[in-house]
């Protein structure tokens, strides 16, 4: 089949037909509105290609993720998240040298502008982590100059995923009171960040390993989704030329709301909300089925997947085997097991496919090692970091991007003529 044929107002078109390489069809409607003069009606997106894009493969049906091809429960056992990053952005697994040079580079760009530091002072100490997050990607863009040329974008990359963790930590510094720490070059990604976290100059602070593997695997597991969201707000954003920083402090807004990285902080609200409430699961499924109420059970369902979500799966054996190796209970995790069992039996879950997702149980994880709710959805931007830039990239380099620009159906007013306000 190369081609699509549609009959409308009587009339019969064809359109060209094609197919990913794995075997998903795609009509090409890239010139429906030219032949037609009608446009194609698809509210979030749901049924509609944006783009072709070779980073990510979801088949949401079959709850399979792979990176570059490469599925996420053998980079999640056996890949780091330092290595997972040059894969996406690169497209292809490091050699040594390769990693060793990348590494290396990650590791001395760590330092923000001195003066950067300032940025933190004008907040409050109540502000969320999230809002000096995005401000902070955007202005990165004022102290490192907008690079056009492929290495000069490279440096930037480099720049962005080795000055992010230094101001997710500086965020969390500030909005405790204590002193930021600086990075350091002898550790790893992940270690570093671990160590800027939580250190404080009075003391010695040795980096866990335990704590580094999980949140290694926490980052791998968040480090792609495709055209969701943020990354789509990224790739929008970078499709009107804006540089590197400023789309990728967009991405980081997006993330935020609660229907998508920002649901890792809902979950867990929502557990102790039914833990203080007495621990009564049921009725919060009820509600959570209730046409009439806004509560949705977080932390479950999916656009895209329609089985389990292979993240979720990994990280609920996480969370029981962090948790067993922090030698940390938590009630909360009780509390999630037991809606998880509940809503897998449930005709209303099961009937609309809703299963948990990533959000599920990373929250229980991050809670375990110690980190305040309110930078749970930090960590998810951490994390998707290395998936927008390899999207950014690879929309900036596709010959076929237009800015993104939508159409709409108006429903307003038709034309009608002003009247001065005394005749109103
Ligand atoms: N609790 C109760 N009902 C739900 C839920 C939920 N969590 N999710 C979907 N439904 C119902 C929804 O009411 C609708 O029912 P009906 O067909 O009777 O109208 C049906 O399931 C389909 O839902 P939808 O809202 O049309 O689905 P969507 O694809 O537009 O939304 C979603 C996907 C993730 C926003 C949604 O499932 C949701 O709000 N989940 C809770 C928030 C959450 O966990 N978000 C994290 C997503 S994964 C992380 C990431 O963003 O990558």
């Amino acid at each position: 089949m190369t081609t699509a044929k549609l009959l409308f107002d009587n009339q019969e078109y064809d359109f060209p037909v094609f197919e990913g390489s794995e075997g998903e069809k795609a009509i090409d409607f890239t010139k429906l509105r030219a032949q037609t003069g009608a446009v194609a009606y698809d509210p979030g997106y749901g049924n509609t290609g944006s783009c072709k894009s070779s980073i990510t493969f979801i088949d949401g049906e079959e709850g399979v993720l792979h990176y570059r091809g490469y599925p996420i429960e053998q980079l999640a056992d056996q890949s780091n998240f330092v290595e997972v990053c040059y894969l996406l952005i690169n497209g292809e697994l490091p050699t040594q040298d390769e990693l060793a040079d990348f590494q290396h580079r990650l590791t001395y760009h760590t330092l923000i502008h001195e003066d950067m530091k300032k940025f933190f002072e004008g907040y409050p100490p109540s502000a969320h982590p999230m809002a000096i997050m995005a401000a902070m990607a955007v202005s990165l863009s004022a102290y490192y100059p907008d690079l056009e040329d492929p290495e000069g974008i490279d440096l930037n990359i480099i720049r962005l995923l080795a000055k992010f963790k230094t101001i997710a930590a500086f965020a969390y510094k500030k909005s405790i009171g204590q002193p930021f720490i600086y990075p350091r070059n002898d550790l790893s990604y992940t270690a570093d960040f671990l160590h800027m976290m939580f250190a404080v100059p009075a003391e010695d602070y040795q980096v866990s390993d335990v704590l580094t593997r999980a949140l290694d695997l926490l980052l791998i597991l968040h480090a792609e989704h495709e055209q969701n969201c943020s990354t789509s707000t990224v790739r929008m954003v970078g499709s009107s030329r804006a540089n590197l920083f400023a789309s990728i402090g967009a991405g980081v807004t997006a993330l935020w709301g609660p229907l998508h990285g920002g649901a890792n902080q809902e979950v867990i609200n929502m557990l102790q909300m039914i833990k203080d409430d007495g621990g009564d699961h049921r009725k919060y499924m009820d509600m959570a089925k209730d046409k009439n109420s806004p509560f949705r059970l977080m932390g479950f369902g999916h656009r895209v997947y329609k089985n389990f979500d292979p993240r979720a799966r990994i990280l609920k054996q996480a969370a029981d085997d962090v948790l067993n190796e922090l030698g940390v209970t938590d009630p909360l995790l009780d509390i999630a097991r037991n809606l998880e069992e509940i809503a897998l039996n449930d005709s209303y879950f099961v009937e609309r496919k809703l299963y948990p997702n990533v959000d599920f149980y990373s929250g229980i994880i991050y809670r375990a090692m110690g980190l305040p709710t309110n930078m749970f959805t930090v960590m998810f931007a951490l994390g998707r970091l290395p998936g927008w830039i390899a999207q950014w990239k690879e929309m900036r380099n596709d010959p076929e991007t237009r800015i993104n620009r939508p159409r709409q159906i108006y429903t307003g007013a038709t034309e009608r003529d002003y009247q001065p306000l005394a005749q109103r």
